[in-house]
């Protein structure tokens, strides 16, 4: 057996219009973000899968189903599920079964909904591929990584293992293909953690509820949020500055609509507004995470501070166009 190190790396994401909506009907228009998990996986001679992400404060394995913790809390494996799953069903794709040693590093907030959880999958599953000498195509990682996130996420729409394998800018609806853009021009986005970390299930159950008890309604919203979408990624072909502005707040009025907001974050998205931001919106599931403002040059500063003062944590971001990719380290 041939061992080799391998790194992998996949870009997170922001959702610029969509999210919610998109688990029903319609698109996501969704971009990825200059901030990256890195996952390095070698094949060892045992049949356990070892986890470090110490970064995050812990490390352990899995044998069988059982998380065995070597540092932090035992209830810490919970989070290593998705990527244990991803792991294992890529050894089944390859028809090949091992031991791993997994390493997990990350600059993307975790739990704040910037689909770190779906790039690390990503990442995952082309780093393992990569050790086992498997010959991915992108539509597998994809796939595979889908796998790990549906432990976690219940039936998440999918736009955010797309995003993190594929990389730039989206145009995500379930049963149709894929659409990916290059855009004229640069947009910078800020970005403000609340640092309130929430779980996507439960607010997309939230809204599942929502539209249980008030089904006509929220359809109308949820309807209101594809034409926003659509008309958000006219004028972002368009480089509208002014028109992407106004949809993002449009989008982030629906969403409050539909109950995912929160003070934190409608306090962050006025004060971007009133420094100067095109428009500001929450990004990803709400309930806490992170908003996105989009910006020039100019304003970014001013955004900048706007989010400290109401208490967040403000991200330049630019666009990635480079999606996951894979290397040998030795
Ligand atoms: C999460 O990044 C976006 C949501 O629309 C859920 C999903 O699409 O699975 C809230």
């Amino acid at each position: 057996m041939m061992k080799m190190a391998v790194e992998a790396t996949a870009p997170g994401k922001a959702i610029l219009f969509g999210e919610h909506s998109v688990v029903y009907r319609g698109p996501a228009i969704v971009l990825a973000i200059d901030k990256r998990a890195r996952v390095v996986a070698e094949r060892t001679d045992d049949d356990k899968i070892f986890f470090d992400a110490l970064d995050l404060g812990f490390s352990g394995f899995f044998d069988g189903e059982t998380y065995y913790a070597v540092n932090g809390e035992p209830w810490r494996g919970r989070r290593l599920l998705a990527f244990m799953v991803a792991a294992r069903k890529t050894m089944e794709h390859l028809d090949t079964e091992s031991g791993l040693n997994i390493t997990i590093r990350s600059d993307i907030p975790v739990a704040a909904g910037l689909g770190s959880s779906a790039a690390v999958s990503v990442a995952t599953v082309a780093a393992v591929g990569g050790a086992l000498d498997g010959d991915l195509s992108q539509e597998d990682i994809c796939s595979l990584a889908y796998e790990g996130e549906k432990v976690v996420h219940g039936t998440p729409s999918g736009v955010d293992n797309n995003i993190s394998t594929y990389g730039g800018v989206l145009r995500y609806e379930r049963g149709r293909e894929l659409e990916r853009f290059e855009l004229e021009g640069e947009l910078l986005f800020v970005i403000g953690n609340t640092l309130r970390r929430r779980s996507t299930k439960k607010l997309v159950d939230r809204v599942g509820r929502l539209m249980e008890r008030e089904p006509e309604l929220v359809d109308g919203i949820i309807d209101s949020i594809v034409r926003t979408s659509e008309n958000g990624l006219e004028a972002l072909k368009e480089a509208n500055l002014n028109r992407i502005g106004d949809l993002m707040n449009v989008n982030h009025g629906l969403l409050s609509a539909l109950g995912v907001s929160i003070s934190r974050l409608d306090l962050m998205v006025h004060a971007s507004r009133g420094s100067g931001a095109y428009g500001a919106k929450l990004t990803g599931a709400g309930g806490g995470g992170c908003m996105i403002a989009l910006t020039d040059g100019e304003n970014t500063g001013r955004i900048q501070k706007a989010i400290y003062r109401c208490r967040g944590e403000p991200h330049v971001v630019n666009i990635s166009y480079e999606g996951v990719n894979t290397r040998r380290l030795d």
